[in-house]
């Protein structure tokens, strides 16, 4: 573990509005998606701790309960969480202003609660350890800058900021992680709304350059999603996936076959059934009689039996039985049953919820 050179906190932001987690669900904290069984916010409370900081601050909205009964005090992550309150989604540089009392004059870094980078901030903690700068940003080349914040660099140095350009400046967007000095708050106390209603990071980023700060820069080589943008649930579940490492806390059976890094977790059972990996099994579900092929994640009791589920997302207390065919490219929501109905008239029956898509033989 990192030995402590100067203190060092952690601010997430998890509040704005709980909606677009289409095709979830439209209620819910989007940073509690799951990524290969694990909530997305989890992913960032252990890259923070990763890098030697522990006391960390999570900025909450409306989604306040279901964040705070995932997370609790962060023990369970060796970290000390304080909860920050934000009244309504103000900005990134709002959550900031009002996590002030919290952070103090100590340095930070902000981390955007719904992104996740493949390989953990310790490298861009080093080097804002070392001194010398004042802000610290990471930033990585993408195809859809007008989506973003993006950074204009000349002679390898950030000169300018543009929150989502309509003509982009550059392909460097600006991931959301940052590090701050305490030069922040005079930044973002000298900060008017956006057009979008918003108090922008990018412009306290832009306050630090023009008041002549050091603002330095972190080229991402892994790749980074930003999961309240992905359209592709099942393709940032597939990456996250290539990275586990198989483990087994819950029991299979002598009948039962697991190829490739599978990750079983406490509580889950395996009987007769093939589980092809990368793929994970949440606690407490069960796979019987089934197989389960790559890049599948089945979040926590579930129930899968005589079927078989490649390449989907499945989450929570699902039942499926007895399906005819495989079940592939799937993502399904919480509390979802399939099951052959054997009643007359010979009929397929759904309840479905809205923007339900359902694809039949
Ligand atoms: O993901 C990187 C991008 O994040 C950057 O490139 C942009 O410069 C930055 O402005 C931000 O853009 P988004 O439009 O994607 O931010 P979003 O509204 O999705 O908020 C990001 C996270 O911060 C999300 O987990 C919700 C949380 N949040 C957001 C706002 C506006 C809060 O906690 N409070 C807020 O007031």
């Amino acid at each position: 573990m990192e030995k402590e050179t100067f203190k060092m906190k952690g601010l997430i932001l998890s509040g704005g509005k709980g909606t677009r987690l289409r095709p979830f669900t439209y209620t819910g904290a989007k940073q509690l998606v799951p990524l290969a069984n694990k909530p997305v916010l989890f992913y960032a409370l252990e890259d923070l701790v990763e890098a030697g900081i522990r006391d960390i601050g999570i900025v909450v909205g409306e989604t306040a309960e279901e964040i705070k009964a995932a997370v609790g005090d962060g023990s369970r992550f060796g970290a000390k969480v304080t909860y920050i309150p934000q009244p309504e989604p103000r900005g990134i540089a709002h959550g900031v202003l009002i996590a002030e009392p919290f952070l103090d004059r100590d340095p930070f870094v902000l981390f955007l609660g719904d992104n996740f980078i493949r390989d953990g901030i310790v490298p861009q903690v080093k080097e804002f350890r070392r001194g010398g700068m004042n802000s610290l940003i990471v930033l990585t080349q993408v195809k859809n800058p007008q989506e973003l914040g993006v950074a204009e660099l000349v002679d390898g140095r950030v000169v300018r900021l543009v929150e989502k350009p309509k003509e982009p400046v550059s392909d460097l967007a600006v991931v959301g992680i940052y590090m701050f000095d305490h030069h922040v708050f005079e930044a973002v106390k000298s900060l008017k709304p956006s057009p979008r209603g918003e108090l922008e990071i990018t412009e306290t980023i832009q306050y630090f350059i023009d008041h002549g700060l050091e603002v330095g820069h972190h080229l991402l080589n892994g790749w980074w999603i930003d999961t309240g943008k992905m359209e592709d649930i099942l393709e940032a579940n597939r990456l996250v996936l290539e990275t586990i490492k198989g483990e087994v806390k819950g029991r299979v059976d002598e009948h039962s076959t697991l190829v490739g890094n599978v990750v079983v977790e406490e509580g889950a059972e395996i009987e007769k059934s093939v589980i092809r990996g990368p793929a994970a099994i949440g606690q407490e579900t069960r796979i019987v009689n089934s197989y389960v092929g790559p890049f599948s994640s089945i979040y926590h009791h579930c129930q899968v039996v005589n079927s078989e589920i490649e390449h989907s997302v499945i989450l929570e207390h699902c039942r499926i039985e007895d399906m005819e065919h495989r079940i592939e490219n799937s993502l399904i929501g919480r509390h979802v049953e399939i099951a052959r109905s054997p009643m007359k008239p010979r009929a397929y029956t759904f309840v479905l919820g809205d923007y339900s898509r359902v694809g039949v033989l």
